[in-house]
């Protein structure tokens, strides 16, 4: 069976409530009764309301950006996979590089909240990728193996079912730099690889890789003709409706 396509927005720290309807507003038309993918919008946590209202009848999805893996507690600040689903979230980003660079994120915390995300019913987009010194160090291959194999831990290939992975090459996100296809394919294949060791094989041929860093309208029908690449995580590119549509429609 072919694995549909998946294309998310990840608004990171962009849009307030009334930037979100507008959005949605302009962005609902261009893809009226576009159901050959799936289409997610993760905006700030702020804005999950307003994108759920704006989204309502839509085949748009709504996703957070992060979790925290208990479900309540003295944790201030956090928001639980629990709280997300109370709201009618459907998705979540965890293990963002940028949450991994500025907020203290690591491979163990990845693997908490994935759990989290999985046992409430969450469909977790989990993002591993490279930086730059570690690709010209030819350590790619070690780095996306430890993450795949620390976020796996302690999860049967059933409760994961759900699981989608975002391959974000570090050295890609708002630089104007991506990888090629080709570079993005094999790295697909390394993590697949890893998933067929965690899950077994029918698992990772089902499993869902997204490709994230600087993907634009130019760029993503070349990146999503590739039979690896799964779909899209987009940053940049997405906040604007118009570009998110033409990405949408490859
Ligand atoms: P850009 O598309 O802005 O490079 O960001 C990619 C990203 O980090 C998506 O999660």
């Amino acid at each position: 069976m072919a694995r549909k396509k998946l294309i998310a927005a990840n608004w990171k720290m962009y849009k307030n409530p009334t930037q979100t309807e507008e959005f949605f507003r302009a962005f609902l038309p261009l893809v009226f009764e576009h159901n050959r993918d799936e289409i997610v919008v993760c905006p700030p946590y702020v804005d999950l309301q307003a994108a759920l209202e704006s989204a309502k009848g839509s085949q748009i999805a709504v996703g957070a950006q992060d979790v925290y893996w208990k479900d309540e507690g003295a944790f201030t600040g956090e928001i639980s996979s629990a709280m997300l689903v109370a709201v009618a979230c459907t998705h979540v980003i965890v293990g963002h590089s940028e949450r991994r660079q500025y907020f203290g994120e690591t491979d163990d915390t990845v693997n908490l909240k994935l759990k989290s995300a999985l046992e409430h019913g969450l469909t977790p987009i989990v993002c591993v990728g490279e930086v730059l010194e570690e690709r010209e160090a030819g350590l790619t291959e070690d780095v996306l193996r430890r993450q795949c194999l620390r976020a796996f831990n302690a999860l049967s290939a059933k409760k994961a079912a759900k699981l989608v992975i975002a391959y974000e090459p570090v050295w890609a996100i708002g630089t104007g730099k991506t990888a090629t296809p080709q570079m993005a394919s094999d790295v697909h294949q390394l993590i697949r690889g890893e998933a067929a060791k965690a899950f077994g094989e029918e698992f990772a041929a089902q499993l869902r890789i997204l490709y994230g860093g600087s993907v634009k309208p130019e760029n993503a029908s070349a990146l999503m003709s590739e039979e690896e690449i799964d779909g899209a995580l987009v940053g940049g590119a997405s906040l604007d409706a118009k570009s998110f549509a033409a990405i949408v429609k490859y």
